[in-house]
């Protein structure tokens, strides 16, 4: 399973990017929008790190006005996929750009049916919003494990892209529904490199290992 980081911050990016488990990331207009800066530049930083794939949103509603943002977006950066909204115009837009080899990440997915519609236009990436579901008193996960399901029956080759990830259960349930890749926010990232038992663990092991005797000539950092 793929492990993206949903943020457009590069200082929570670079840190992930880091560390080594980060498959990509995915921003939208809000996220965006908290950083400040100007939207090309902050995905021109988020490729030029490596990252492999970098989804960017367009915010034109009509058709036209997708196909000329995918375009334009999809060439700033050959790591960059293009976020449709799900709706029919977004749907015809990605069954276009799909054709021209851009990928497309449709969003904003609240259906099993809507997600059958987006693996039909050819998109590359379906996002189900999970918490937002959760939210509304709906029950997220229970779309992960139609779309994958459908998606199975039908041999499509549409990810699913479990989003609007709120905690960590979350993205166990999706790694266990078969979800191709989860959005994480960056507090939830780092949530999953942590357990306190890790801590007490290693705080007792490094305790106990001051009680050996060392050698005088070899340095801890030698070992
Ligand atoms: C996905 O690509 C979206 O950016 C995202 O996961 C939205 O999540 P939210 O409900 O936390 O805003």
């Amino acid at each position: 399973m793929k492990l993206f980081l949903d943020t457009a911050n590069l200082a929570e990016i670079r840190t992930m990017w880091e560390i080594g488990i980060l498959d990509g990331v995915t921003t939208n207009p809000s996220l965006v929008a908290k950083e400040g800066r100007v939207f090309e530049d902050v995905l021109k930083e988020i490729c030029a790190l490596g990252v492999p794939s970098v989804s960017a949103e367009v915010v034109a509603t009509e058709k036209e006005g997708m196909l000329k943002e995918g375009r334009y977006l999809a060439a700033l950066h050959p790591s960059i996929y293009v976020k449709c909204p799900m709706t029919s115009a977004g749907l015809a837009a990605t069954k276009v750009l799909a054709a021209e080899g851009i990928r497309v990440n449709m969003t904003l997915v609240f259906s099993a049916n809507q997600a059958l519609l987006a693996a039909k236009v050819g998109a590359t990436y379906v996002s189900p919003f999970i918490g937002r579901l959760d939210d509304h008193g709906e029950d997220g996960m229970a779309l992960i494990r139609d779309i994958v399901q459908i998606y199975r029956n039908y041999h499509f080759a549409t990810q699913v892209l479990a989003a609007s990830i709120r905690h960590p259960v979350h993205v166990l349930d999706a790694a266990k529904a078969g979800a191709d890749i989860a959005t994480l926010p960056y507090g939830v990232m780092e949530k999953l490199v942590t357990h306190p038992l890790t801590d007490i663990g290693l705080a007792r092991f490094l305790k106990d290992w001051e009680k050996v005797p060392k050698s005088v000539r070899v340095s801890p950092s030698d070992r």
